[in-house]
């Protein structure tokens, strides 16, 4: 069965599916971007996803491609034609198509774009064994809480991930804190059984699966504290995990080379993921 993508309108074979040279995507990075897991057919915590698609369009001034309802139907339609059950869809908006000139065009229509993927599997024993993360500076813009497709910070980071042998990197501000990974939250659990991410400021992107882990920490009673915490914090904590609509939850288990306590995966953080697991399945 070919694959198929969506661009304006249009389902096309995916290899001929193309956007013109000045799209403000391909020129200036000119757009944003969801990424929602599908089980079952169906699109996991589809709300928040298009909640924070139309943040990030109307942050960046970018008229919504179409109302939330059609954009449902592309994306259900487009699940059909690819017959993927379990995996991943894609979908990316962009100021459209105009004159390579920095300001907004006068006449330009927000282009939609979109793809849908089978899972690819995650790394042998990620799941069961926990990740490796290394700790790099942060050096993007002051915009994170925008999905933009402006990537490239986040590009240099995962390849240095890869490169020393980690599944993820954690970027560091200038004070020291962790920020997220490049395609994931990030946490610890602290001596005292604390539950720790960074607040959702303009630093981070606010993961959906970051907010429905927060719901299972309420529900569950554990306690969530919403701060920064230092890379040295991390490395002395009682466990380490990471949240993101492709990963879920992964336990980390090295840092920077060192392991995170007894280097295997928590107790909270296996439970969490068990649960996140459950609310998944429900969700879809
Ligand atoms: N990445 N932080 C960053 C920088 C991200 O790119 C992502 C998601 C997350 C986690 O957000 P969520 O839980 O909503 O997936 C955090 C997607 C999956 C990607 O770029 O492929």
């Amino acid at each position: 069965m070919p694959r198929i993508a969506y661009v304006n309108g249009r389902y096309l074979p995916h290899a001929h599916a193309q956007v013109h040279i000045e799209d403000r995507g391909y020129q200036f990075a000119d757009g944003v971007y969801e990424v929602i897991h599908v089980r079952d057919g169906r699109l996991i915590d589809a709300e928040p996803h298009f909640e924070r698609f139309d943040y990030s369009l109307g942050e960046l001034h970018i008229a919504p491609p179409m109302p939330r309802a059609a954009l449902r139907l592309v994306l259900g339609e487009l699940l059909q034609r690819n017959a993927v059950l379990n995996g991943l869809i894609y979908f990316q908006s962009t100021r459209g198509v105009a004159p390579r000139d920095h300001k907004f065009p006068a006449k330009a229509r927000t282009s939609l774009v979109a793809t849908a993927k089978r899972l690819r599997p995650l790394p042998a024993g990620a799941l069961d064994n926990g990740v490796a993360v290394v700790t790099i500076p942060d050096i993007r813009w002051q915009r994170c809480d925008i999905k933009s497709v402006a990537l490239v910070a986040n590009v240099l980071g995962k390849q240095q991930a890869r490169e020393a042998g980690a599944y993820e990197a954690w970027q560091v501000d200038r004070e020291g804190y962790v920020t997220e990974g490049t395609s994931t939250n990030a946490w610890i659990v602290t001596e005292d059984g604390a539950v720790v991410t960074r607040a959702a400021d303009h630093s981070i992107l606010n993961g959906v699966t970051r907010l429905a882990v927060f719901d299972i920490i309420h529900r569950e009673g554990y306690r969530l504290v919403e701060r920064p915490f230092s890379v040295a914090e991390a490395k002395a904590a009682r466990e380490a995990f990471l949240t993101s609509t492709t990963a879920d939850l992964l336990p980390v288990v090295r840092l920077d080379g060192a392991p995170v306590a007894d280097g295997k995966p928590g107790p909270l953080s296996r439970k969490l993921r068990e649960a996140y697991f459950a609310h998944a399945t429900a969700a879809a």
